[in-house]
């Protein structure tokens, strides 16, 4: 077992029936594991050139903020509906447990800028399929996403296209 996987709490049953919830909460709690945690996530994208990294809300800002400072990348983040002002660029995505809306500045990022997506959790794919149509439409190149936890039965990989790298440092 990883550092980073003891530090993570399983939940049988929520946030409704059938859902085994994945609590990130112990790992942030824990200040040595919450730091290797993100030293990990940043080591595969070392060299890349990353100018951008964009977090998903809400678990998804705490990742990808701190990797931002990692990668001495911008942060810009990826907001649910009426938490930005306009102008926005909006994609609505269905969740393993409802439906959402993913908005961003419409000048979140320049053309060309080299953007990587972070969300702690990758389970039906959704949310990163919304994310990258968003960093599309923002004109951004894609690098990547990487994930803290991807869950395999889920098959959320399905959604993200085969030549584009998508990272992920556990799997359940
Ligand atoms: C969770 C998680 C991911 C998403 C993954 O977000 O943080 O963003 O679900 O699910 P998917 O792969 O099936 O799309 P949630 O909407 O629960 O928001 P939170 O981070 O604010 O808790
Ligand atoms: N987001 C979507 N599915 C999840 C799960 N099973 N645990 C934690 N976060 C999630």
């Amino acid at each position: 077992m990883s550092s980073f996987e003891s530090l993570i709490r399983s939940v049988p049953d929520f946030p409704k029936p059938g859902v085994v919830f994945r609590d990130i909460t112990p790992l942030l709690a824990d200040a040595g594991g919450f730091a290797r945690c993100i030293d990990a996530l940043a080591e595969p994208w070392q060299g890349s050139q990353v100018q951008a990294v964009c977090g998903i809300e809400s678990r998804g800002f705490i990742f990808g903020a701190a990797l931002a400072q990692k990668l001495h990348a911008g942060f810009v983040p990826l907001r649910k509906p009426g938490k930005l002002p306009p102008p926005l660029v909006e994609v609505d995505y269905q969740l393993e447990y409802g439906i959402d809306r993913l908005q961003a500045r419409s000048d979140a990022l320049k053309p060309g800028e080299r953007t990587l997506i972070v969300d702690d959790v990758l389970a039906t794919g959704g949310t990163l399929a919304a994310a990258r149509e968003l960093v599309g439409r923002l004109g951004a190149e894609l690098v990547g996403a990487s994930v803290l936890i991807e869950l395999d039965a889920l098959q959320g990989r399905t959604r993200w296209p085969g030549g584009l790298r998508l990272h992920s440092l556990l799997h359940y």
